[in-house]
């Protein structure tokens, strides 16, 4: 694997960096010699957030930006194009859950998540792609999740749902965009100690999977990840190798996995 970009020198723009994983992500691309753009629905984190790069001498301007919002996107890639010259790295990195058995989710919370989810990779593939495509050079990187190589959360079906949409637009699109200059990485991560429970929506009664026990790690490991992914090419990010393990062994015997979680318990 090598690298389709240099990160020091480029141009990154990442969104949900006002906390999380896009924050410890812009600080890891700021920190390796990348120009940060960085994006989030709260203006107020974003701009604290490229406050903080900036105090430690790194390079960082920041925008308020819905990805729900087509034209919003726009006005960042303009924003990007215009005060920083250029624009190589896209970070789309937004994501949200609701929780609660399936038949209690109401279709408009479906609808919402979607949009949030998937939508907005598509509405940021077609303001960036352009760009970069014509350059022949660049990265993209698409946060999915755990949860969209493995199914496990029935209490959290509008995000496994999406993040499999993800993970399967993201692989497709590094066939297309790989031989055309572009990398792409696919960051699947188990738990990472951020703030995604300050938004989290609760229907009905709560209803736990089994889930396996994979270790938690904290944001900053993350984005010292994306970047080295950036650096190597690599398409697959993981936080717990155990995911790996377990793709594996879904995809032996389907029917033996499914049996493996749920003999002997109709939860
Ligand atoms: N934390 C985890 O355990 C975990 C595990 C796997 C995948 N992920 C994924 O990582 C990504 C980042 O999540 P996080 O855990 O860092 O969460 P976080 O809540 O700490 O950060 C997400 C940021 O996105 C912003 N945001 C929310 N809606 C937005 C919108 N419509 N437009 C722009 N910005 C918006 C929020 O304001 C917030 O600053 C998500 O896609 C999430 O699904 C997280």
């Amino acid at each position: 694997m090598t690298a389709f970009v240099e990160i020091p020198g480029s141009v990154a723009i990442v969104s949900g960096a006002g906390s999380g994983i896009g924050r410890a992500s812009a600080h890891s691309l700021a920190k390796r010699g990348a120009s940060v753009v960085v994006t989030d629905v709260n203006g107020e984190r974003a701009e604290s957030v490229a406050g903080e790069i900036t105090a430690v001498g790194g390079a960082a301007i920041w925008a308020q930006c819905d990805v729900t919002d087509g034209d919003a996107i726009e006005r960042v890639r303009d924003l990007a194009l215009h005060e920083l010259g250029h624009l190589e790295i896209v970070m789309n990195n937004v994501g949200v859950l609701a929780m609660g058995p399936p038949e209690t989710l109401p279709f408009e919370l479906w609808q919402r998540i979607i949009e949030i989810n998937l939508l907005s990779v598509v509405r940021s593939n077609l303001v960036y792609l352009p760009h970069l495509l014509a350059q022949g050079r660049g990265h993209v990187v698409n946060t999915a999740s755990a949860s969209g190589l493995l199914a496990h959360g029935f209490d959290r079906l509008p995000y496994v749902t999406t993040k499999h949409a993800v993970v399967g637009m993201t692989e497709s699109l590094a066939l297309y965009l790989r031989p055309r200059g572009i990398g792409v990485t696919c960051l699947c991560p188990s738990g990472v100690v951020t703030n995604i429970v300050e938004q989290i929506t609760f229907f009905g009664e709560p209803a736990t999977p089994r889930s396996p026990d994979h270790p938690v790690v904290e944001a900053e490991v993350v984005g010292e990840l994306v970047a080295d992914a950036i650096e190597t090419g690599r398409f697959l990010v993981l936080t717990a190798t155990e995911v790996q393990d377990e793709v594996v062994a879904r995809a032996r015997d389907i029917d033996a996995y499914i049996d493996s979680y749920t003999q002997g318990d109709p939860a």
